[in-house]
């Protein structure tokens, strides 16, 4: 078993972490967080993620797991060091690297002479090649493709495992990033061991074609509408050819979070400044832009005007079984909605504090108080079992503008609501 050293410790540092300690590697994880670091020695995990807190407590008893402030002191006495620090967009698109290279900077001197790099931060290709012409150390990229609310199982059961080393077909380091990927034997998961440039390529080339096949669907739920087809119904039918799946295939307010935005941008500007021309990549943000907008144009229709249109939201996080508002398609629609000068409220049942222009209350019934329309935006399960004869007797107004596809129609026509959804006919 490894000693491993992890620098960061938001979801992805802090999940590496938690799930190396339990597959019996001793593990160190450090972050310039000091409240963050004392939280987590006492085993409080502010992250709203299935299992983390479990594997947290379970690493701090068995002794596998400890934490530490500040990054140095995951630097020594370790055989690998992970680096996990936010790779955030640059003001020109591209990932800004300052964290990364202040890491690497202090590694450089600090970490013993066998110890491996690993990048796990999402930086562009060549990067690592960079950063091994400069180190007199091993590294190595190691991506993670894990989603919020799975990331503990997306660790301990990946679908795959892609480690790579500089040089063509990364020669450099093959060792070393054969021995990262042993790290994961545990997990059964196949390892692909391939050049630096290939394997950060894996990440940006995996999240947007996502982005880009939800942005695809998204369109295609807007010709559905103007047809008078079935949204639903086309992507089951097109999810029974194996060579398309059904995954990623589910119109909604627009793709956001921590990684489809900064990462579809990065790749965009990493094609630019090579000159390659990339417009499906630039028609997949663009059309993200304008789902947003188009949601605004749904309620306008639904209520009229928006001035004075006093309007509940009902979720708010970037997607269901997260607390993550960071790039929150509701909050980009909310900020629209707030522009053309609705009056907001709110409910989600991640968020307690308001919101941009989005005042947060405690329940969906006290959001929906008085409101002239309801709009889902976030695919909270609990939404679809609403007491819709008790939302009507609150409300004001009958629309339900449901941009999730989510609620059961034939309960929320019953209750006298005028739902609209998306890429379907109006029931
Ligand atoms: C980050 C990157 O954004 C992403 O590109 C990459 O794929 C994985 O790591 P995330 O874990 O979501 O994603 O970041 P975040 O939740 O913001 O946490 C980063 C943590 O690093 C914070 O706790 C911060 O305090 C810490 N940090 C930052 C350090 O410990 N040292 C630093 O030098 C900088
Ligand atoms: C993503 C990647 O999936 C993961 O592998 C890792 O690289 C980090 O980034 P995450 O940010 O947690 O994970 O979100 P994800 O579950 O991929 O959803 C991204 C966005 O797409 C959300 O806004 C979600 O609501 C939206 N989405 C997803 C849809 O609108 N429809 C779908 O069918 C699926």
């Amino acid at each position: 078993m490894a000693r491993i050293g992890v620098i960061g410790a938001g979801y992805v540092g802090l999940t590496t972490a938690a799930c190396f300690a339990r597959l019996g590697h001793t593990v160190v994880c450090a972050d310039v967080d000091e409240a963050k670091v004392s939280a987590l020695s006492r085993a409080s995990v502010g992250a709203h993620e299935p299992r983390l807190a479990e594997l947290v407590a379970e690493g701090l008893g068995t002794g596998r797991l400890r934490f530490v402030l500040g990054n140095r002191a995951a630097l020594a006495d370790v055989d690998f060091v992970f680096v996990c620090v936010p790779t955030p967009t640059g003001p020109d698109g591209a990932a800004d690297l300052t964290f990364v290279d202040a890491v690497l900077d202090e590694a450089r001197g600090t970490v013993g002479p066998d110890c491996v790099i690993v990048i796990k931060s999402t930086v562009p290709a060549g990067t690592t090649e960079r950063v091994a012409a400069v180190i007199d150390r091993p590294v190595v990229s190691n991506p993670e493709f894990l989603r919020e609310g799975h990331a503990v199982d997306d660790f301990l059961r990946p679908q795959r495992v892609v480690v790579g080393a500089p040089g063509p077909r990364g020669a450099a380091g093959r060792e070393a990033a054969v021995r990262v990927a042993e790290l994961y034997a545990g997990t059964g998961a196949p390892a692909i061991v391939t050049d630096s440039a290939s394997a950060e390529l894996v990440k940006y080339a995996s999240n947007c074609f996502l982005a880009m096949k939800l942005s695809y669907v998204n369109s295609l739920a807007e010709l559905c509408e103007r047809v008078g087809a079935d949204v639903s119904d086309v992507t089951e039918g097109m999810s029974l050819d194996d060579r398309i799946g059904g995954a990623f295939l589910s119109p909604g307010p627009g793709w956001g979070g921590s990684c489809f935005p900064k990462d579809t941008r990065a790749l965009l500007s990493t094609a630019e400044s090579l000159d390659v021309d990339f417009p499906l990549l630039r028609a997949t943000i663009d059309t993200n832009h304008a789902q947003a907008h188009r949601v605004v144009g749904l309620v306008r229709d639904a209520v009229g005007p928006l001035r004075g249109a006093r309007l509940a939201l009902l979720g708010l996080t970037f997607k269901a079984g997260t607390d993550d508002l960071r790039d929150s398609p509701a909050l980009a629609t909310a900020t629209l909605l707030a522009a053309e000068g609705a009056v907001l409220t709110g409910y989600d049942p991640c968020v307690s504090a308001d919101c941009g222009p989005v005042r947060v209350l405690p329940s969906a019934e006290e959001a929906a108080r008085d409101a002239d329309a309801l709009v889902i935006l976030t695919e909270w399960p609990e939404f679809a079992d609403l007491d819709w004869e008790d939302m009507a007797s609150t409300m004001t107004g009958r629309s339900v503008v449901d941009t999730r596809n989510l609620l059961p129609p034939a309960k929320v026509t019953e209750a006298g609501f005028h739902l609209v959804p998306l890429g379907r006919p109006t029931p």
